[in-house]
């Protein structure tokens, strides 16, 4: 009962406290809208969860499917390159002619501070 009580005041400390990042999304049809996205949440599943235009995680967020590709700023891209650099497996997803300079797969993005302030367009489907 206790640990019951605790895991709520913790989840619900956690919503209320949780930091968060401002970002704006857009598509060609839609937005651009700003959100304030909490750290640490995977980019392709809050787009998702979101509702957001033009988005699926067919494959569950394993790097196979392609269907969460987003494109980034190019400064934001060139940060990610160090500190959330492009595996084999993305890359290998990615090789397609929708991919732009800046593309990344969203459900291989977890959200920092180095969002903050980002515009990401999620491409046409
Ligand atoms: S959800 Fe399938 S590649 Fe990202």
């Amino acid at each position: 009962m206790l640990s019951t009580i605790s895991n709520a005041l913790s989840n619900t400390f956690t919503a209320r406290f949780a930091s968060t990042v401002a970002i704006t999304f857009k598509s060609n049809n839609w937005g651009p809208t700003e959100f304030n996205v909490p750290e640490g949440e995977v980019l392709a599943k809050y787009v998702l969860d979101q509702s957001m235009p033009n988005l699926k995680m067919s494959c569950g967020g394993d790097a196979i499917c392609g269907r969460c590709r987003l494109n980034l700023e190019e400064e934001l891209f060139n940060k990610l390159k160090e500190s959330q650099p492009i595996t084999e497996d993305e890359d290998d997803t990615l090789d397609s002619d929708e991919r732009t300079p800046t593309t990344r797969l969203g459900c291989q993005l977890k959200v920092t501070k180095e969002f903050e302030g980002a515009t990401i367009t999620i491409p046409s489907e």
